[in-house]
């Protein structure tokens, strides 16, 4: 017997005992290994989300390229639901005639699609919420082929424990059967970092509403620092979607945003209109060498390493040994930031790259320094 077919017949033999064990191996071992990428229209749209809309950014996200380097989901947030029908199942509003046509559209594009619910009577934007519905809209977004779940903290006030609530939407989606990555948004709240796994979560919020500005953005990414312990494969933490290209930050800005939310292994959910993005928004959002940061096998979340006031020092370990590291500017003009190859726990000296310029930029000895735009990044991978 040759090696390869002894190999192959073992991991054959292997497979087929999880399988008569009642694990589903694919199943289990894709749902958000890595962190979800895609997007989702609360950011740019709101509640002007409509079943034409998420054609259109499907379609573009596809043809913009931003499929090819990973993004996969697509997600309707708030404002899509009607009413309830005698018999309790949930129907979209007036624009969204076909869920279950819209999702095999997305499905078509090898894409997948996502939805939003809360697990009050009401949504945020007092839509109707899956409240005493859990196991039947469950079932229904089955039905649908929904892929992704955005369960949105509202209305629940007197009507018993968050945890309890997102557990239960949790086993009414295992129940459906049907791989849906489950997303809390509650802002954190009750140390969600600390229990979000155990009610079934895929990633959770740590943070409040993100806005399209810097110094918001700022307060919710280099806030993260010491939560690195709560995320790995399966679940991550949540700093709140992309607002690259929505035009309240500069360039500088917008790249600080991606380096840090890459750092950070977050979900790189975009909230831009992909239908109408400049050369310049596709860069940030498509730069390769930035997202593989993001989707390294390891599933490391980075971690602040150093702060001089406004400077900061962020560092991300990958799978293969090296590190990417963040110099980070929050002042208001140039600044020359200092990196010491051993405090990272690279060697003392090491090969460095550029990611955003993508270029190698030598071997160093001891330090790195380079001057950093104000609100800018320069984003390095040592080797
Ligand atoms: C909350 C969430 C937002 C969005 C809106 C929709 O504010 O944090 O991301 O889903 O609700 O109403």
């Amino acid at each position: 017997m040759s090696t390869a077919h002894c190999c192959f017949s073992a991991l054959f033999r292997v497979l087929t005992f999880f399988s008569w064990m009642g694990i589903s191996v694919a199943q289990e071992s894709v749902l958000a290994q890595r962190p979800p990428m895609g997007w989702n229209s609360w950011n740019h749209f709101e509640c002007k989300v409509s079943d034409a809309i998420i054609r259109a950014q499907a379609d573009a996200m596809v043809s913009s390229g931003m499929k090819a380097v990973g993004y996969r989901y697509v997600n309707i947030d708030d404002c899509w639901q009607g009413n309830r029908d005698p018999q309790g199942r949930i129907h979209a509003n007036e624009k969204f005639s076909d869920m279950k046509a819209l999702a095999d559209y997305v499905h078509s594009k090898g894409l997948k699609l996502g939805i939003y619910s809360s697990p009050g009577p009401k949504t945020c934007a007092g839509y109707e919420g899956s409240y005493g519905h859990e196991e039947q809209d469950a079932q229904t977004y089955s039905s649908w082929g929904i892929d992704f779940l955005k369960y949105d903290l509202c209305s629940l006030e007197g009507k018993g424990d968050q945890i309890a609530a997102y557990r239960k939407m949790g086993e009414a989606l295992k129940k459906a059967g049907r791989p849906v990555v489950y997303s809390l948004c509650q802002y954190g709240m009750e140390g969600v970092w600390s229990w979000g796994k155990s009610v079934g979560g895929n990633l959770w919020r740590t943070t409040d509403d993100i806005r399209d500005n810097y110094y918001i953005m700022a307060v919710f990414g280099f806030g993260q620092s010491g939560l690195e312990k709560f995320a790995g494969p399966g679940h991550w933490n949540d700093p709140d979607m992309l607002e690259i290209g929505n035009g309240g930050m500069d360039q500088d800005e917008y790249r600080t945003h991606m380096s840090l939310w890459c750092i950070l292994a977050a979900p790189l959910i975009a909230g831009n209109d992909l239908t109408k993005m400049t050369p310049a928004t596709l860069a940030i959002l498509t730069n390769p060498e930035v997202v593989a940061v993001d989707q390294d096998p390891g599933g490391v979340q980075g971690h602040r390493v150093r702060q001089l006031g406004p400077l900061e020092v962020w560092m991300k370990p990958l799978a293969d040994g090296s590190k990417v590291v963040g110099l980070f500017n929050l002042d208001w003009g140039p600044m020359p930031i200092t990196v010491d190859l051993r405090e990272i726990g690279a060697d003392d000296s090491a090969a460095v790259r550029d990611l955003w310029a993508r270029r190698n930029l030598g071997v160093f000895k001891g330090t790195f320094t380079a001057t950093v735009p104000k609100h800018g990044v320069v984003m390095i991978r040592v080797k």
